[in-house]
């Protein structure tokens, strides 16, 4: 549209005209559509002079470094470090079971690493003479700024959302947001004339903390690992089925409990997967999604049989409110 295009020309040269010719940026991206569109942008602006940091928390999804890694790096050409942090991540959530402990520990542990990377490639720049880091590029969106990032939990507690407030601070950085003014459709349309990847454009929400607050009892890399395959067979079968754009969001979760059941003459006792998909206009309210019994079916039969400590899968038939949309 016209009004994107002209967007898009706008923001550049004010990008280019704010960073000046040597200045380095530096921005986290997650492979959402938020800060991949906010880091296309600043490649079209800038190129090399920004790096984009992909911080791998331990809790992210089946080979999502990986896939981020394939799609901003090979496909949109922007200049990637991935950080693979996932060891000290699981460290320190061992033995926690509490959400907003998790979260806080998630997001600390970001800036630390986040600032860490930063601090590694400003070596590297400087070293080359390239200019140094004076930048930090934030995918935050007009209702970000509303909201203030925050999100109403359970008991009408808020869950701290992490950001990078620290880092401005830390490392002396002036913050460049070029979404701030747009919607989430808006950043959308962006991204489609940006040539970013349909299904990336169109992807659901993911929560910072990741898998951690969709692993009920204590996070392991066992558990990690468990869930992490049955989401993606999920994914994949919403994908197949042709649902995924009807859905808002979709997910598996992974009980901390145990339930009997039989496999050939055996009596089994292993853990439970809980399904959620969501059809939300805005995330303040939702509704449960009513999926095709076969694809419910398909989706059950293939969970028990191919991720191994998992023997029973249920469907979250609950709205929000009461319920919120992640089980933490
Ligand atoms: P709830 O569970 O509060 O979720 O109904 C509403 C939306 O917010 C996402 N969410 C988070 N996103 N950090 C995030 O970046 C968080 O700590 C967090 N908690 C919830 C959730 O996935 C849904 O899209």
């Amino acid at each position: 549209s016209w009004t994107m295009q002209s967007f898009i020309t706008k923001e550049i040269a004010r990008i280019r005209e704010l960073v000046g010719d040597t200045a380095q940026v530096i921005g986290a991206v997650s492979g959402g559509v938020d800060s991949s569109v906010a880091a296309k942008l600043m490649h079209e602006a800038i190129g090399d002079r920004f790096h984009a940091i992909l911080v791998d928390n331990g809790v992210l999804r089946l080979n999502e470094a990986a896939r981020v890694k394939k799609t901003l790096c090979e496909d949109l050409g922007v200049n990637l470090h991935v950080a693979d942090a996932s060891s000290l991540f699981l460290e320190r959530l061992a033995g926690v079971e509490d959400p907003e402990q998790k979260r806080k520990i998630i997001g600390n542990t970001f800036i630390n690493v986040f600032e860490e990377e930063g601090a590694r490639i400003e070596g590297e720049v400087e070293q080359q003479g390239r200019g140094k880091i004076e930048f930090l590029l934030q995918g935050t969106l007009y209702p970000d700024v509303i909201e203030s990032i925050s999100f109403k939990g359970p008991s009408a507690t808020i869950k701290t959302h992490h950001n990078v407030g620290g880092l401005l601070k830390d490392m002396k950085l002036k913050l460049i947001e070029p979404l701030r003014e747009l919607f989430k459709d808006e950043v959308r349309a962006l991204g489609r004339l940006l040539s970013i990847p349909a299904h990336l454009v169109g992807r659901h929400p993911f929560p910072g903390p990741g898998l951690a607050i969709r692993i009920l009892g204590p996070v392991t890399r066992e558990q990690v690992q468990i869930l992490q395959k049955a989401d993606n067979i999920y994914i994949e079968e919403i994908r197949a089925a042709g649902l995924y754009d009807q859905i808002s969001q979709a997910f598996a979760v992974l009980l901390p409990v145990k339930a009997v059941g039989v496999m050939g003459d055996k009596r089994t006792y292993e853990q439970v997967i809980a399904l959620r998909a969501v059809q939300s206009e805005d995330f303040m309210t939702a509704d449960w999604f009513a999926f095709p019994p076969a694809v419910l079916r398909k989706i059950s039969s293939r969970i028990t049989n191919e991720v191994a400590g998992v023997n029973r899968v249920t469907y979250d038939i609950s709205s929000k409110p009461p319920g919120t949309i992640e089980w933490l």
